[in-house]
């Protein structure tokens, strides 16, 4: 299908500070749009970025019928365009609109657009050490009506934002007693926009009491770890790595493959196992706690200094050279194409 390209008039690059760079706040000049309507995706474009028109009856905002992806463009040395893994993200969209029961889009539909929108804004991708352009593709409901039920039309939209090093420094995170991000046959696994609506009133608790990021543990028992804040969570005892196997109520991350294949190249024992929050208290408490972190796209990983359960904190201690750090250069490094890539990871665009 011919993209239909409208470029912008009035470019905001030379308004951009690329040394500067927050995370997912500044957006790139054009979006790709698509529609699905009368049984069929339709109308794919590029667009200048900017509002978009729906009526107030449109089925995303009375029930949620919507989910995304995030995804990350980088330059390498040589200015070639790169992505990482894209197709997983693309399969995942697909398996998170089959939850939604929105449209599956067709992968050459999806990469052409991706790719064209990179191509027209191929100097918005930051060259910065540990900066990237963001990725967002997003799907959602437009058809109308108060019924309860799915809509009949859908938009495909991707943008893309330039982002700096997404590191915030190591944060203190709180064991969630009661509430869940997930449930057993749920929409966890997805993503869906509803799951991260839901986790903001428990996330707010938290740091009204002093911690960045809750890490969510089951619905039924609250005494399996599960993920932490929107990425996996891997913790390292002693010297394995372990984290719990993805389910009904876990995402597949992305991130947390790759660390996985990456342990097992450089023979870091790992354990894809439950985690559950007494072992984890009982590490803390005798020492062999050594490291947790999140893993996910937008800060690759996320180190954690300490965690809150039942009204006590837990340090961990300082290490040096320790997973979390060698784990997000070696994906970094192949990222950006300053490492051997042998899983074939990298696409060039
Ligand atoms: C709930 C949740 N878990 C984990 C992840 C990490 O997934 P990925 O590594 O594919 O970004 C994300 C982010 O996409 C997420 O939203």
């Amino acid at each position: 299908m011919d993209i239909n390209i409208q470029l912008t008039e009035h470019s905001k690059i030379d308004s951009v500070d690329f040394n500067n760079l927050s995370f997912g706040r500044t957006f790139s000049d054009h979006m790709f749009v698509c529609d699905f309507a009368d049984g069929e995706w339709k109308n794919p474009s590029i667009q200048p970025y900017g509002p978009i028109s729906l009526n107030p009856s449109a089925k995303i905002f009375h029930y949620g019928q919507s989910i995304f992806e995030g995804m990350k463009a980088y330059k390498d040395s040589e200015g070639n365009t790169l992505l990482f893994r894209p197709l997983d993200n693309y399969k995942r969209l697909n398996k998170s609109a089959e939850r939604l029961v929105i449209p599956q889009i067709p992968e050459k539909l999806f990469m052409n657009g991706l790719k064209k929108l990179l191509e027209v804004d191929n100097k918005w991708i930051p060259t910065n050490e540990g900066s990237s352009l963001y990725i967002r593709p997003f799907m959602f409901a437009t058809g109308e009506g108060f019924h309860a039920s799915p809509a009949d039309s859908y938009k495909l939209i991707i943008c893309t934002a330039p982002s700096g090093d997404y590191f915030s420094g190591k944060v203190k995170v709180l064991i969630e007693e009661k509430y869940a991000r997930a449930a057993n046959g749920g929409v966890g696994f997805a993503k869906a926009g509803g799951n991260y609506a839901a986790q903001f009133y428990p996330t707010k608790l938290a740091a009204d009491r002093g911690y960045q990021q809750v890490i969510w543990t089951d619905d039924n028992t609250h005494q399996y770890i599960e993920e932490a804040g929107a990425m996996n969570i891997f913790i390292r005892i002693n010297d394995t790595l372990i984290t719990s196997p993805t389910s009904d109520r876990i995402l597949d991350g992305i991130t947390r493959k790759s660390i996985l294949q990456i342990a097992e190249d450089e023979n870091i024992p790992v354990e894809i196992r439950k985690i559950t929050v007494s072992e984890v208290v009982e590490a803390a408490k005798n020492g062999d706690l050594k490291e947790m972190f999140g893993a996910g796209t937008a800060a690759v990983i996320s180190p954690i200094s300490g965690f809150g359960y039942k009204d006590e904190d837990y340090n961990l201690p300082e290490i040096k050279n320790g997973y979390a750090s060698n784990l997000k250069k070696r994906i970094t490094d192949i990222q950006t194409n300053k490492a051997e890539d042998k899983h074939n990871w990298r696409v060039k665009i």
